[in-house]
């Protein structure tokens, strides 16, 4: 293994902490981000250089088969630079699409994206993910959420909390859309990443309420890598 590799994979992380005992993980990621977008270089999924690998419809795409419509309230969950959001911005009706993620940096390079006539025209809510920005997309009642390309992003030690914070956003009409990455056991994939086993993220769904129901759907198959591209469906 390359050392630039196993450093950000074994190392980075240790290292921060060392600096910052009391700050949250999601504090690591987001300085981890926004360092490499303040000196310029390239990001697969947030800010200028973003990319959608598999085209920008491909969230809304799963949302539309299972019902979105231009009425509904949509919360993006781990939003970015709404990479995969602006097609739902410009989809539904004013003040209808809520983005969350951890870092207002972030949330700035979505506006950037989408520019300012769809800004105006529908008015999206983009909040960091705090106290307050959670109450708020809560108040706003979501009929659906979905989060893609996220919980790939969760280590284990806040697994829980991950699930009960998007969970917390539901009601007993939302459906909300995980995609995650499978390959039939916790694996680290990069310095930031790891693949979820289905069976792992259907526990912490049961464990936050018993009497939510989840499918999972297969997108696509690597089996190079073993790895299964899916999406879990919840819902009461
Ligand atoms: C690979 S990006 C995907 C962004 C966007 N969903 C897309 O597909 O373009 C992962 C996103 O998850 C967010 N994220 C990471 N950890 C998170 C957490 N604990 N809670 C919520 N969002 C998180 C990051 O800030 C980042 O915007």
């Amino acid at each position: 293994m390359r050392f630039k590799k196993f450093f950000r994979r074994h190392l980075r992380y240790p290292l921060w902490r060392l600096r910052h005992p009391f700050a949250r993980y999601e504090t690591y990621y987001a300085w981890v981000v926004t360092r490499k977008l303040k000196a310029g270089r390239a990001h697969p999924a947030i800010g200028p250089t973003a990319k959608a690998a598999r085209g920008e419809e491909e969230m809304i795409k799963v949302l539309r088969r299972h019902g979105l419509r231009p009425h509904h309230t949509f919360v993006d969950y781990g939003c970015g630079s709404l990479r995969l959001g602006r097609p739902i911005v410009a989809m539904l009706e004013p003040d209808r699409f809520w983005g969350l993620d951890l870092a207002q940096e972030f949330l700035d390079e979505g506006i950037r994206h989408i520019g300012p006539a769809l800004t105006a025209e529908k008015r999206p809510s983009l909040r960091v993910i705090d106290e307050a920005g959670l109450a708020a997309a809560k108040a706003a009642r979501p009929d659906f959420i979905g989060a893609w390309h996220v919980c790939g992003k969760i280590p284990d030690q806040i697994l829980d909390r991950f699930f009960q914070q998007v969970l917390g956003l539901m009601h007993e009409g939302t459906q909300v859309f995980l995609q995650f990455e499978d390959t039939g056991k916790r694996q680290q994939l990069h310095g930031l990443a790891w693949s979820l086993p289905r069976e792992t993220l259907v526990a912490a769904i049961k464990q936050i309420d018993p009497r939510l129901e989840v499918e999972i759907h297969q997108l696509s198959f690597n089996p190079k890598r073993n790895l299964r591209y899916l999406y879990a469906h919840i819902h009461y």
